[in-house]
């Protein structure tokens, strides 16, 4: 039987120590370094890079091949909840159960912690290309997956239409979309990312792909349910803000036992994308099932 917790510490310890080592190695001390420091080791739940590690090893790869990209997508993560916290966006003061970091620094420090790990992110990628240059295309090829999900085609836009709907209240598809590109596009690119650099070909990415716009889509839908019903104290955030800024959300729009219902078919759904993998598929299995039943 699959242990997905012993999984998850495995993996968190070696992209904890990753990034780390990486922030060490690229960031001179100072005022900047400490912000990237206490942001991106605040304790998040590092889901982002243990999914490309687990894409990487269900495709035959093992976590090493991938781990650049990991700590890639965790940093360019960080940044974004860093940057969603600022008083011109979401105004919070809590993040990963710490005061976030423009309230810990302040708001020019924030911003710049923000660019600054966005910047290294992608110096992570590339030097790892230039490490291995026999690897070099699949550096390449994930490097512009995580790039083309980070910004105006991915995540940014879907920043932008998040702020936007806080005037307009969107329609169900409307939310879906917005969802994709906020939440997903990052969490298809790890699965994408990651089984590129464990050498999967062009179908077995694809199936990672169906599997990750499943989880991904269920991963907001969870996370608007949890801002409903969530303990503040085990979340490490606020909960009731969606409600508080009239944001459209999935339990505002279909109700709380219609959104667990959804979330429940999305999982089944990526499950089922899993097949081809057979038993190598089993810590992204129960990574689905993780989505479906955390509690932060
Ligand atoms: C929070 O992401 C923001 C969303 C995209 C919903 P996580 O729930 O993965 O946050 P951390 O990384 O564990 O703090
Ligand atoms: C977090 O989104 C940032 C991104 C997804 C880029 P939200 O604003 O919806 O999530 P929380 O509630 O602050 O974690
Ligand atoms: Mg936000
Ligand atoms: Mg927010």
């Amino acid at each position: 039987m699959f242990d997905l917790k012993l999984y998850l510490d495995d993996r968190r310890r070696l992209v904890n120590r990753s990034l780390e080592e990486m922030l060490q190695r690229a960031a001179p001390a100072g005022r900047l370094h400490d912000a990237m420091h206490y942001s991106l080791m605040a304790g998040g739940k590092r889901l982002r890079p243990v999914l490309c590690l687990a894409a990487a090893e269900t495709v035959g790869g093992c976590a090493a091949d991938a781990i650049g990209a990991a700590c890639a997508l965790e940093m360019i993560h960080t940044y974004s909840l860093i940057h969603d916290d600022l008083p011109a966006m979401d105004d919070d003061a809590l993040r990963r159960g710490k005061p976030t970091c423009h309230v810990a620094f302040d708001e020019a420090t924030a911003i710049l912690a923000g660019d600054a790990l966005l910047t290294l992110a992608f110096d992570t990628l590339l030097s790892a290309g230039v490490r291995q240059p026999r690897r070099a295309r699949q550096w390449l090829s994930a490097g512009m997956d995580i790039a083309r999900a980070s910004g105006c085609r991915g995540m940014v836009e879907g920043q932008m239409q998040d702020m936007a709907a806080e005037e307009t209240p969107l329609a169900l598809d409307q939310l879906r979309r917005m969802h994709a590109l906020k939440t997903g596009a990052l969490i298809e690119a790890a699965a994408t990312s990651g089984a590129v650099l464990g050498g999967a070909d062009e179908r077995q990415v694809e199936h990672l792909h169906a599997y990750a716009r499943n989880i991904g889509l269920a991963f907001q839908v969870t996370d608007d349910i949890l801002n409903v019903e969530g303990d503040p104290q085990l979340m490490g955030k606020a909960v009731g803000t969606d409600a508080a800024r009239c944001k459209s959300t999935y339990p505002g729009l279909m109700g709380l036992a219609a959104s667990k219902t959804f979330a429940g078919q999305l999982v089944d759904e990526a499950r089922r994308a899993l097949a081809p993998f057979g038993e190598r598929a089993a810590p992204l299995a129960a990574i689905a099932e993780y989505i479906l039943k955390r509690k932060h």
